[in-house]
């Protein structure tokens, strides 16, 4: 007997099609594991995980005999995959599908953010367009200098945009990339120094924990704009606000925060902040695709063949 379970908050049309085609048991969330039977737990073999709550050792513990956990979302850092390697089970993301909503919600929020565009709205809304007059300049944004933090699949395409808004390029990643003539920097500071607009576009996790630090942040200076569609862990988040909060920064767009979405109480009260719920993937047609990719690897598993997109 196998049984496939899907763990986390999916939509009516994700469980319709998860439903169709693995007929899994779900739970909302992993703290729900231990509610399964015994007998109910060694069932499973395939987990189709969605959410952000940390699924480790604890929760392997409870699943004696599964073999993949197939993530919904290309960013994985909820998963221990250290530990799932241990135990020989198999980790997948949904990686490509979700880079344009991603790069666009990055471009937005630049956009956003350097054109005061939630500001100018509220101007127009409230009448003072018509009372007081014409909304105040702001500043101009194509052709500025953009820094990608991290020139994986999001970066370059986020990268590939901000070229055709006719911006300089410059960008940090371990390694140099074969690019249209874009600058490398080998340390973020140095990337953050030559920019003014910082688009944090790296993985998550313990590795990149705090990689946009309070000296990254200062080093972007009074015009900087920072931008995150990556994880919040990826910011020292009290370094971010105390810069927004001072002027030292000029703003941020942030799709992502640290303990969301429960964020900090202090992006509240900033008016040079463009705040998003996580939602750069959040279309109904890349969330379809994302959905699909996960089903599609659950099935190339329970049938024995490769994964399609493996972790490790
Ligand atoms: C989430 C994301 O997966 O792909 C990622 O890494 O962060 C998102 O697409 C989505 O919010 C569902 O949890």
């Amino acid at each position: 007997m196998t049984q496939t379970l899907a763990i986390g908050p999916y939509n009516a049309d994700e469980k319709q099609g998860l439903t169709q085609e693995v007929s899994p048991i779900y739970l909302d969330d992993p703290s729900k594991l231990s509610g399964l039977s015994q007998d109910e737990r060694d069932a499973i073999t395939a987990v189709a995980y969605k959410g952000h709550h940390a699924f480790g050792a604890d929760q392997l513990e409870l699943l004696p005999n599964v073999g993949i956990i197939a993530n919904y979302g290309v960013g994985y850092d909820a998963i221990d995959v250290k530990e799932a390697s241990t135990r020989g089970i198999k980790v997948t993301n949904t990686p490509g599908v979700l880079n344009d909503d991603v790069a666009d919600l990055a471009v937005a929020m630049l956009i956003m953010q350097g054109r005061e565009m939630e500001h100018a709205s509220a101007w127009a809304r409230s009448g003072k367009w018509a009372e007081q007059g014409e909304y105040r300049l702001n500043r101009k944004v194509s052709g500025g200098l953009a820094g990608i933090l991290g020139l994986g699949r999001i970066g370059r395409d986020i990268a590939d945009r901000l070229a055709a808004f006719k911006m300089d390029i410059h960008y940090w990643s371990r390694s140099e990339k074969d690019t249209p003539g874009w600058t490398h920097h080998t340390n973020p500071e140095s990337l953050a120094n030559a920019v003014d607009y910082l688009i944090v576009a790296l993985v998550g996790g313990p590795d990149t924990e705090n990689f946009v630090s309070k000296e990254v942040i200062s080093a972007l200076g009074p015009r900087g704009i920072v931008i995150n569609i990556s994880r919040g862990s990826t910011i020292d988040e009290g370094a971010l606000l105390d810069a927004l909060e001072s002027g030292a920064i000029a703003g941020a767009g942030l799709d992502v925060f640290q303990n969301e979405p429960n964020i900090d109480l202090r992006f509240y009260e900033l008016d040079n902040v463009v705040i998003q719920p996580h939602q750069g993937s959040g279309t109904v047609e890349t969330r379809a695709a994302m959905a699909k990719l996960q089903r599609d690897n659950v099935l190339a598993f329970l049938a024995g063949k490769d994964v399609l997109t493996p972790v490790n």
